[in-house]
């Protein structure tokens, strides 16, 4: 039997946030793979233009732009340009995030500028973003929207646990409020995943204390488990999943 390569995603122009590394870089390739046109927005200007001309070959497209997701003015015209220059956007992953182990701090030792700040990024990040490209998805006829949870928004510890949180609530109420524009939006929680800052961040037995006392299955996780669910979420296999946040964790935590 002849293998025929399913080019998902032809035609289709996605914006990766925080594309520039780790599990956004791993975004936009997969969805440069499936023939998207992809935009890297990340407010790492230099290695972003790195990343998205790496991922320029063989007949893919991807370009970036620099631009800081809690800046909502700066969103608002990275967003038009890529429209102005693209046509339109039909999928966004919202993936940049602020995850130094420092934000999980109790809220007691944190500086109030560092709660703020992760705030600004990965909750009032997801919300410039998701409201820039509402209009232009629905003139396409709908998309798919994308969000990066946590395991930590159910284990909520400090800040960037409470962001987590509050991904998951924007996830229900971005399903709800533009469904009417036929526009899907979902989350994937990831457990604790080897990508480069997270494993230069970390002290260094909490990887083996997730993988040996927290999470059921026996294994590092890995980016390319991310990006696998991911995938699966922005396409038409999942075209009647909204609302939901998908946990890739290895089992943990689990509930009912
Ligand atoms: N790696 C993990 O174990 C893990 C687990 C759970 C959730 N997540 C979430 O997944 C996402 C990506 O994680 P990662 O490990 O790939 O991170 P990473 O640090 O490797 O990459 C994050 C990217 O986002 C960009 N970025 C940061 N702030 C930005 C801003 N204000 N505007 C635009 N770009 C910005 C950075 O420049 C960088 O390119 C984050 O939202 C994170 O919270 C990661």
């Amino acid at each position: 039997m002849q293998y025929v390569e399913v080019m998902e995603h032809k035609d289709k122009i996605a914006i990766v946030t925080g594309g520039a590394r780790g599990f956004g870089f791993g975004f936009a390739q997969a969805l440069c793979a499936a023939g998207a046109t992809v935009v890297i927005l990340d407010r790492d200007g230099d290695e972003a233009r790195r990343a998205a001309s790496s991922l320029s070959v063989d007949g893919a497209s991807c370009s970036a732009v620099s631009c800081d997701v809690s800046d909502e003015q700066a969103v608002d015209s990275a967003v038009a340009h890529i429209v102005e220059t693209l046509g339109g956007v039909d999928i966004l992953i919202n993936n940049a995030g602020l995850l130094a182990n420092r934000y999980s701090a109790d809220f007691s030792i944190i500086s109030r500028a560092d709660v703020r700040a992760v705030l600004e990024v990965n909750v009032m990040g997801v919300i410039n973003c998701s409201v820039a490209v509402r209009s232009a998805m629905a003139r396409r006829g709908g998309g798919v929207i994308l969000n990066l949870a946590s395991i930590a928004g159910y284990t909520i510890p400090g800040p960037y646990g409470l962001s987590k949180l509050a991904v998951r609530g924007l996830t229900v109420s971005f399903a709800r409020e533009f469904a009417p524009d036929n526009i899907r939006v979902n989350a994937v929680a990831p457990g604790l995943m080897a990508t480069e800052s997270v494993m230069a961040d970390l002290p260094s037995d909490m990887v083996g204390h997730f993988i040996n006392d927290l999470q059921l299955l026996k294994r590092q996780g890995l980016p390319g488990d991310i990006v696998d669910a991911a995938m699966f979420l922005c396409s038409d296999k999942a075209s009647f999943i909204t609302g939901e946040t998908l946990r890739v964790s290895g089992g943990f935590p689990l509930e009912v």
